[in-house]
């Protein structure tokens, strides 16, 4: 039996799915993912200048811009079939009275544009701006922005609504991640390196729960040793075979 075979009869028996997801899954998208040694946002960038509360008081010009040329990328990029199986197994877990939900690291808003439903945002969106003075939030900003910083109504500007560096993490996500790691049966990490807290402890948490735990990544992570099933390919080739044959098992 192959390994999706393995990974697909154990996750169909099961009630309570919980998926996390980085940004491997959007990688077939053509979004750059973060540690790739070569092409990642993180081998280019420094984070600490682009990606905390102090380079955006520092430099808002700067952090602005950067943000929104990352909005403007990903609104020319479609969700691939990784994206569209996770939205199928929504559906069908849901037409048979289970529970799925979720999780995602990613900020691109490609699982909504996939049909998913109720996606918890674990470090928020790039899609969706916030005034510093209100805390407003706004996802019709027009695209490029005028200005950077832009302007809010309020007086002051607006900022991505990403969970920067030194950050925590929206209070409604982190507690529905929590609620849904708490009773769920099985849980499927794709797509991360599973390198970041407290995303990556959820799905460790999981498994201290006991929950089937499956991974679908290119190479290795912290976690590989640790889940019952650890597959190793694309998210946009192997998610598609995978949710094929769990509904096949019906
Ligand atoms: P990373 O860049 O750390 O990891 C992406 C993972 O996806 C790597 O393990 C790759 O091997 C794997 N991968 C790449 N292409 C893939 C594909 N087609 N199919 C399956 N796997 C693939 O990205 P994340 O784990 O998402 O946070 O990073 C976590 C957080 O760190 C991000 O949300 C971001 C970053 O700093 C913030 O900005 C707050």
């Amino acid at each position: 039996m192959s390994l999706i075979e393995q990974a697909a009869e154990r996750l169909g028996k099961c009630r309570s799915i919980v998926i996390l997801t980085g940004a491997g899954v959007s990688a077939e998208s053509g979004v750059p993912t973060f540690r790739d040694a070569l092409t990642g946002v993180w081998a280019r960038h420094d984070p600490m200048q682009l990606a905390t509360p102090e380079a955006f008081a520092r430099h808002p010009r700067l952090v602005s811009r950067w943000y929104d040329e990352r909005r403007q990328n990903v609104s020319r990029c479609a969700p691939n079939p990784g994206h569209h199986a996770l939205a199928d197994w929504q559906r069908v877990v849901g037409s048979r009275g289970g529970a799925f939900t979720l999780l995602t690291q990613n900020v691109d808003g490609l699982h909504q544009r996939a049909g998913s439903d109720d996606v918890v945002e674990l470090h928020g969106s790039l899609l969706t701006w916030r005034c510093t003075k209100t805390g407003r939030e706004r996802s019709d900003l027009p695209m490029p922005l005028p200005e950077y910083p832009m302007p809010s109504e309020e007086g002051g500007v607006y900022r991505p609504g990403i969970v920067w560096f030194g950050e925590m993490l929206p209070r409604r996500a982190q507690s529905r991640a929590l609620s849904a790691i708490g009773v769920c049966d099985a849980v499927v990490s794709i797509g991360t390196s599973a390198v970041v807290d407290p995303a990556a402890s959820f799905v460790t948490m999981a498994i201290d729960f006991g929950a089937v735990s499956v991974e679908v990544n290119l190479e290795p992570t912290p976690i590989s040793e640790r889940v019952d099933v650890s597959i190793r390919g694309r998210s946009g080739e192997v998610l598609p075979e995978l949710v094929k044959l769990i509904v096949q098992q019906g």
